[in-house]
């Protein structure tokens, strides 16, 4: 699957683009079938929120969990990735980040390849998120905040904060927020279990604590054209990929096929 040209002059125009109803809610079914066994896991990847015990992120499950090695492989994001990336890709990070309903917490405002860079010395921006959605995203269970162009102002100072959550992060400072909010507004991207957002590394964004009852799960697949090999491995290596060979794609209904195969 590729963009068409209104799509991609989105991505490039906004820092974004919305696929709704990427993955069907049989796929969706598929990968939140391995999740319970996923969280259940206490591993280094699995990274906790404040209380010790929910989850917050889940780092790297496709390097141990087959149905996340396929999805990473899947065309209806691979092929975009390396359309967009302009070149063969493999996966920088990936993570599961659940929100939980009641205890899912902030993600403050930044920039990924800000930290890519600062943390991994990736030379260039020349990377990107996809997500898919695997819960629904609504305006109440802590919906990722973006501010749209911003990805065109390249990388902005920040400061390394270590303190309010569980996860370090460099983040940026609240008057260039109110300073890019006045330029370019805040979107909430909602949208159902199963919906593709793709966005572009120097993107500002950030997320609200998930107070309602609802979960918000959200897998973030962060490509890099294999070009751009990170420099510094001064992060753990489930967090920091090392291995930059190429992805192969999977065919289409890599995830139905092969799970139907294995139930019977
Ligand atoms: C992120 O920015 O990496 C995560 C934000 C979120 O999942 O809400
Ligand atoms: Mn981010």
């Amino acid at each position: 699957m590729k963009l068409d040209d209104a799509q991609l002059k989105q991505f490039r125009d906004d820092g974004y683009v919305i696929l709704p109803e990427l993955f069907s809610a049989d796929e969706v079914a598929v990968l939140k079938g391995e999740i319970p066994d996923i969280f259940a896991q206490r591993r280094d990847e699995n990274f906790r929120e404040k209380d010790g015990d929910t989850v917050r992120t889940a780092f790297a499950t496709h390097n141990y969990n087959d149905v996340y090695a396929r999805f990473v492989r899947h065309p209806r994001i691979l092929a975009p990735a390396e359309q967009m990336l302009d070149g063969q890709v493999y996966v920088h990070q990936f993570k599961l980040n659940a929100k939980a309903a009641f205890n899912g917490d902030v993600w403050q405002w930044h920039q990924d390849y800000g930290t890519w860079k600062r943390d991994d010395d990736m030379p260039t921006s020349n990377a990107m998120n996809l997500a898919v959605y695997l819960d629904d995203v609504n305006e109440f269970n802590g919906p990722l905040y973006l501010i749209p162009k911003s990805h065109k102002r390249g990388v902005l100072e920040a400061k390394h904060d270590l303190s309010t959550t569980s996860y370090p992060l460099w983040t940026l400072d609240e008057g260039l927020i109110r300073e890019m909010v006045e330029d370019g507004g805040i979107v909430a991207p909602k949208g159902k279990a199963g919906t593709g957002f793709f966005f572009d590394s120097c993107l500002v964004h950030a997320s609200p604590p998930n107070i309602s009852p609802w979960d918000r799960l959200i897998v973030y697949i962060s490509y890099n054209n294999v070009e751009n090999a990170i420099r510094e491995f001064n992060r753990a290596e489930w967090i920091a990929h090392r291995d930059f060979t190429p992805l192969k794609v999977e065919p289409d209904d890599c995830l139905l096929a092969r799970s139907s195969a294995a139930a019977e």
